[in-house]
């Protein structure tokens, strides 16, 4: 941060992940790369498990517990309310499971949401007899008015991402949430997208659930993912009952003296065998870096990013994306006019230049590994198509 309070962009972090010199990859939003030191801790972690003599009780806990600490603090929740998820479809199902609707009332999402963030609740819908809803793109681009002039007191459940996964499209949580409250409805999060990029905090917005998926955003492995659970709904029923979330479960010994009560929090809703011995010290590794480096500086410095590829695409191309104000700032989406040209793609591939096809848009999520070539590289491509 400098004097002025302003937060300073971070330099490329390039030397910390394997990327070579000629790969531009612009597509955090797809897979990100893990961190050379969360693959080292991988290796580490999947070594443990040829010797697992080496593996105590404790570290069924100790290392979760530490991660479940870090992840909290990204949101600015408490690490009692926060479970361990393997996919956002995993933490929507334990949300779908706990939030009663009644067939007088409505589900309202997003046309084009991502599915994880959709299929359970049309799964809700059925089983409910509620009406899903899939609120319309705008024209505008303003998802929060759109998404606003439609909360009512029929709104049973707003399930929506912190941006759109197409095209960066931003929605205010704070206003959505503080509609939700009015009418009584519940408010789930897909933000997949956006923690560890983008600042959300949950003490601001007071959500009832939120589901994120750690292999973009928090740079970390597949099928280790979180759901944060808001202190009012900790008391809910689990889709799975595995021992762990059980309370005295660090009492090997004591297992077979079954008990009602849960572990604190939201662990209870934790997916079994969370102990991934292989998995857990990755994201441990990938979190501790996002913390060291900070979201808001992560945001700044990827803003300064996009908001300079979408001025330059515009320039010098007629390339057109969703307004800077109306979009998260590590997300681009490229809008061309007559569509998207079909050999594109390809001719970005071929030349390793990394950035993906969702919807209408191609999207361009670059981190903290990217550099001024990386970009220099896409508008080759770019000209030359
Ligand atoms: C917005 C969003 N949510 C969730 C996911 C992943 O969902 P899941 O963890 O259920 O596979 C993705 C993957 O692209 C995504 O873009």
């Amino acid at each position: 941060m400098t004097r002025s309070g302003e937060i300073t962009p971070l330099p490329a972090q390039r030397h910390l992940f394997d990327i070579p010199d000629d790969v531009a990859f612009l597509n955090c939003a797809y897979i990100s790369p893990l961190p050379k030191a969360s693959l080292a801790a991988g290796e580490e972690g999947l070594r443990r498990k040829g010797r697992p003599w080496t593996i105590a009780p404790a570290d069924f806990f100790t290392t979760s517990e530490a991660v479940r600490a870090l992840f909290a603090g990204l949101i600015n929740a408490s690490a009692d309310d926060i479970a361990f998820a393997p996919a956002v479809s995993y933490g929507m199902a334990q949300a779908a499971y706990n939030i009663p609707l009644t067939k007088s009332q409505k589900i309202l999402t997003l046309a084009e949401q991502f599915p994880s963030n959709v299929y359970p609740w049309m799964d809700l819908a059925e089983r409910s007899g509620a009406t899903f809803v899939s609120v319309p793109r705008p024209a505008d681009d303003d998802w929060t008015t759109a998404l606003l002039a439609r909360i009512d007191a029929s709104t049973g459940l707003v399930a929506v991402p912190h941006c759109h996964w197409t095209d960066g499209g931003l929605l205010d949580l704070e206003a959505v949430a503080t509609a939700c409250r009015r009418v009584g409805a519940a408010l789930a999060i897909d933000a997949t997208q956006s923690v560890g990029a983008l600042p959300l905090d949950v003490k601001r917005i007071d959500p009832d659930f939120v589901a994120v998926a750690s292999y973009k955003w928090l740079l970390g492995p597949y099928s280790l993912g979180f759901l944060y659970v808001a202190p009012r709904r900790q008391n809910g029923r689990p889709i799975e009952h595995n021992w762990m979330a059980r309370r005295d479960s660090e009492d090997f010994a004591g297992l077979v003296n079954y008990k009602d009560e849960f572990q604190a929090g939201a662990r209870r809703f934790d997916v079994g065998e969370r102990s991934n011995f292989a998995l857990m010290p990755v994201v441990e590794a990938s979190l501790r870096l996002i913390s060291e480096w900070s979201v808001p500086r992560i945001q700044t410095t990827l803003r300064l990013r996009t908001d300079a590829i979408a001025e330059r695409a515009h320039a010098e191309l007629g390339i057109g994306s969703v307004p800077s104000h109306r979009r998260a700032g590590h997300y681009l989406g490229l809008r061309f006019a007559g569509g998207i040209p079909p050999e594109l793609p390809a001719q970005l591939a071929a030349n390793k230049v990394y950035v993906s096809v969702r919807g209408q848009a191609m999207r361009v999520t670059p981190h903290v590994w990217n550099t001024d070539e990386d970009v220099e590289r896409l508008f080759a491509v770019f000209r030359t198509a």
